[in-house]
């Protein structure tokens, strides 16, 4: 198949359809840049964010079923994660990477350098922390890209509003757009989901969602240290703090959440949250260490959550569905593998009571959700999950919210609340201010529930 231009049109289709002056034209305001492909059917890449997730994501793209692909461009903030995620993949993928030096961009105009080595109709990868996602999305749909982004891809209420009305945009465009909520792609889960709309657990009353582990990521982070300016420090800790993640809530327990609601096929429409720091030692970061959010849905079925960083407690990485007639693990440690299974009564794990088990390995969903947005950019089929990951995200802030004012939060008030944690996120520059300021002390504001109510932190 032929690299597809987002009118839909390959580009020998073009040259014959439009004649050779107007072609010309045509390519010529959409600025194709550096890499001329070869008329074959590669789909070129940039990755944007050369961290963990992005390299991670970076693979599964390369390692794709449907058909060849090439990195081509990447950019980061920091010049040591684009060269390791670079030497690591051009390791393991020694054909399919091709980012000489002139197409490595350093600083946060480098999303705009990587996403113009691209053509319409390619696929650009978001994987930084999600304070970036909407300007570099606005971005990309200019620019006529199919993307990849991370989930969060929201923080706060106005910048789920922007994710909303760019995914608006980018739907009528017909672009692709997948969301790395990869659960929704796995195998197990969706037998699980197709039996529970067979009514196999009756309807769903309760949901319940565990993340309990030590400290995870950079949600536990001491003061800055020498050497690094406030704002790569804040960005290289981004789950100490809200603007750049959405904290603990947001980046951890999002995936639980997500995977709950499509269970019930249904977000819920208000939350009450608790929570607290009980050791924090000397970190500064802005998280709670334990959360636990009551979210209810329109029928009045509950979804409880419960997230913990805090070692030498009791761990769990689950989540479980309820019905009138059975239950169900949804999840059973981690993302994957899922091992979703169903009882007639409601005492999960009893082995009198196992009515159905997924048990075949499982296909990694991180890989699945690549397939199936290759396979969508190939057949031209709609594919795009924003506004499913948007409403996601805005789910996960409520809880959040909810615990970190001690307020009950509705879906309205979340979804129009004006705190936006980073307005000026798309104008950071390298040698520039951060968007959170410390103290005298070296702190950063923290929630204070009952006395802080209007917005998460002063
Ligand atoms: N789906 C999953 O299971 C999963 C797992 C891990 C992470 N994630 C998500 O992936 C995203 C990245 O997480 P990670 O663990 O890879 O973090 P990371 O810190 O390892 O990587 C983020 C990278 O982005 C770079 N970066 C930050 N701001 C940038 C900007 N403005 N322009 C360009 N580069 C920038 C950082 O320097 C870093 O290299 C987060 O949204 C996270 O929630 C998802």
């Amino acid at each position: 198949m032929r690299e597809k231009l987002s009118n839909g049109f390959n580009r020998r289709e073009l040259l014959k359809t439009t004649g050779a002056a107007a072609a010309v034209s045509a390519l010529a305001s959409m600025s194709i840049p550096s890499v001329h492909a070869a008329e074959d059917s590669t789909i070129q890449l940039a990755l944007v964010g050369c961290g963990g997730r992005g390299t991670g994501a970076a693979e599964d793209a390369l390692r794709t079923t449907a058909g060849p692909t090439k990195l081509v461009a990447m950019a980061d903030v920091v010049s040591e994660k684009l060269t390791n995620s670079h030497g690591g993949l051009s390791k393991r993928f020694a054909n399919q990477v091709d980012v000489p030096e002139e197409r490595r961009f350093i600083g946060f105009d480098g999303y705009k350098k990587a996403m113009d080595c691209l053509k319409p109709g390619d696929v650009v990868l978001l994987t930084t922390p999600p304070a970036f996602r909407w300007p570099m999305f606005a971005y990309a749909i200019e620019r006529g890209l199919n993307v990849f982004m991370e989930k969060p891809v929201a923080v706060d209420g106005p910048t789920t509003r922007k994710m909303l009305q760019l995914g608006e945009e980018s739907v009528k465009k017909n672009l692709k757009v997948g969301v790395g909520l990869m659960c929704r792609h796995c195998a197990a889960r969706s037998e699980l989901h197709k039996r529970i709309k067979d009514d196999a657990i009756g309807e769903i009353v309760l949901l319940r969602a565990y993340r309990a582990a030590g400290p995870t990521g950079s949600a536990f982070t001491t003061a800055k240290p020498d050497g690094i300016s406030e704002l790569l420090y804040q960005i290289k800790n981004f789950h100490a703090f809200l603007w750049a993640s959405g904290g603990a809530v947001s980046d951890f327990l999002i995936h639980n959440v997500d995977e709950c609601c499509w269970m019930k096929d249904a977000w819920p429409v208000e939350a009450k949250g608790f929570g607290g720091r009980h050791y924090r030692g000397n970190n500064v970061d802005q998280n709670f260490d334990t959360y636990s959010v009551e979210y209810t849905f329109a029928d009045g079925a509950k979804l409880m959550l419960e997230g913990r960083c805090m070692p030498g407690c009791y761990d769990e990485f689950a989540s479980y569905a309820h019905g009138t007639k059975g239950s169900a693990v949804i999840s059973t440690k981690s993302h994957t593998p899922a091992r979703s299974r169903i009882y007639k009564g409601q005492k999960i794990d009893s082995k009198d009571d196992l009515v159905w088990s997924y048990g075949q390995n499982e296909p990694s969903p991180y890989q699945l959700e690549w397939n199936d947005l290759m396979t969508a950019i190939r057949s031209d089929k709609p594919y795009n999950e924003v506004k499913r990951g948007a409403e996601a995200s805005l789910v996960a802030s409520m809880g959040r919210m909810a615990a970190h004012t001690g307020q009950l939060i509705t879906w309205d008030r979340i979804l129009n609340c004006d705190h936006e944690f980073a307005p000026g996120v798309d104008k950071l520059t390298l040698d520039g201010p951060a968007p959170l300021l410390a103290g005298a002390d070296g702190k950063y504001p923290i929630p204070q529930p009952g006395k802080v109510t209007k917005r998460e932190y002063a």
